[in-house]
């Protein structure tokens, strides 16, 4: 997607090898003509799915993931980090480590809001190790209902969450794909989503 890609271009910051800071448009402050933008593509890229829901994690992937739901027209449900789970029923709850922030957390989603019926679009704002998508995709499974498919905002294509991903036999429509943050810059992979 051209315009993410310049938008990067523009404002992203490379604070080191393994990590892209975007927190003008997207991590802290929302371009929301932006995150309109990638709803419109995540939505016509997935528009044969037969798509129920979409199904992100707080906080960064609310954005994009509520432009894309208003887009398809379905609701956006998204996944709640807690700390500690004393309370877990009535959740569907998995463990995600992550490798970046070197922590285990645990994220839930209501059983009221997962039916086996349901066809889930997963979107994120990251593709890194693929923890954050995978552990969404079992909640789906354990509800019984299906991945339709993963959209992910800027995928870092240098660490294994994609290869990961379509391992499993999940479609990825990444929409920016960083091949590389070398020498202080954000080189993209040469392929077009848009
Ligand atoms: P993974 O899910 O693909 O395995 O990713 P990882 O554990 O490495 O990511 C942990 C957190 O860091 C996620 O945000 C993810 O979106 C974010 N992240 C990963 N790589 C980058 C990067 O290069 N730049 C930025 N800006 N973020 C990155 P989170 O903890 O869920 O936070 P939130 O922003 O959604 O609240
Ligand atoms: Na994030
Ligand atoms: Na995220």
């Amino acid at each position: 997607m051209e315009l993410l890609k310049q938008k990067i271009r523009d404002e992203g910051i490379v604070l080191n090898e393994q990590v892209l800071k975007v927190d003008t448009f997207l991590n802290h402050q929302i371009d929301a003509e932006l995150m309109l933008a990638i709803g419109q593509v995540f939505s016509r890229l997935f528009a044969e799915n037969g798509v129920t829901k979409v199904l992100t994690i707080e906080s960064s992937g609310i954005a994009p993931g509520v432009m894309t739901a208003m887009q398809m027209g379905v609701p956006l449900l998204f996944a709640r980090k807690r700390k500690s789970l004393t309370l877990q029923e009535g959740l569907y709850t998995e463990k995600i480590y992550s490798f970046t922030k070197r922590e285990e957390s645990e994220v839930s989603v209501s059983k009221k809001f997962l039916a086996p019926d349901d066809r889930i679009l997963i979107i994120d704002d990251f593709l890194a190790n693929g923890e954050a998508a995978l552990g969404m995709a079992r909640i789906v499974q354990q509800a019984g209902a299906q991945v339709s498919g993963i959209g992910i905002v800027i995928e870092k294509s240098f660490q294994p969450g994609r290869q990961k991903l379509l391992e499993l036999g999940y479609r990825v429509e990444s929409l920016a794909r960083v091949a590389t943050l070398a020498n202080n810059q954000v080189t993209f992979v040469e392929d077009n989503v848009d």
